[in-house]
């Protein structure tokens, strides 16, 4: 059992660093492992739309090779879940996280994503968190990711890691997530039902 961790923060060792850490802890005690990518602390080209993950062959590799972008996505195919983090930037997602998970995303193959584990942590100071949490969402809805959930909505509050230590109802929310991370996964590799088939690929783009 394994879950991917990705630190979408500017800063490696700041608050969403810290929230992934409880969140690891916390997995660790149900014999998850998980790994915690630092991908935001270096600058990330956003999606240039160039589609190449998606030309003949589908690589499902992003041509920009510079970055950890491909190498979370190798990782994410032989993980049961992943964690995204954030911090919250002008009541978004930062940059970062944005272009990291969206190359993420757009790149990786339907099949490595499919009825996988997903969830998000934010940390903010003071405000944003619920508008980040449901942008974030969105990358496992449009996935056929079912999102694991907490008592609230993922967030952890502070400017420092100590901070998020003393938001003790941030912490605990963040341990309920790693709980139910584990259980659900665990549910998952006990049963022997197959993955649902799908109809062909339809792409109307809303012409008439
Ligand atoms: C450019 C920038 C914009 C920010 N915007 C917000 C915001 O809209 N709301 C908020 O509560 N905190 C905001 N913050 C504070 C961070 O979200 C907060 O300190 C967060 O916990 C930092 O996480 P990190 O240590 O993982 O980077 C902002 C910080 C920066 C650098």
């Amino acid at each position: 059992m394994k879950v991917v961790l990705v630190n979408g923060s500017p800063n490696a060792d700041g608050c969403t660093f810290t929230g992934l850490g409880i969140i690891k802890e916390q997995l660790a005690k149900h014999g998850v492992d998980s790994e915690i990518f630092q991908a935001g602390n270096k600058p990330i080209i956003g999606c240039t739309a160039c589609r190449t993950c998606k030309q003949t062959g589908k690589t499902g590799k992003c041509v920009f090779d510079n970055d950890m972008v491909n190498t979370v996505g190798q990782a994410f195919r032989e993980a049961d879940g992943i964690i995204l983090g954030s911090p919250v930037h002008y009541a978004s997602a930062c940059g970062a996280a944005t272009s990291f998970f969206d190359r993420l995303f757009f790149s990786l193959e339907p099949e490595a994503k499919k009825l996988k584990f997903g969830a998000c942590i934010v940390s903010c100071r003071r405000a944003g968190s619920t508008a980040t949490f449901d942008q974030l969402i969105k990358y496992f809805t449009i996935s056929q990711m079912p999102v694991v959930s907490s008592c609230y909505w993922n967030g952890i509050h502070g400017y420092t890691p100590e901070d998020v230590y003393a938001d003790k109802e941030g912490v605990r929310t963040l341990t309920i997530l790693a709980n139910n991370m584990a259980y659900l996964i665990k549910c998952k590799n006990q049963s022997n039902i197959e993955l649902p088939e799908e109809p062909p690929v339809v792409m109307t783009n809303f012409i008439r």
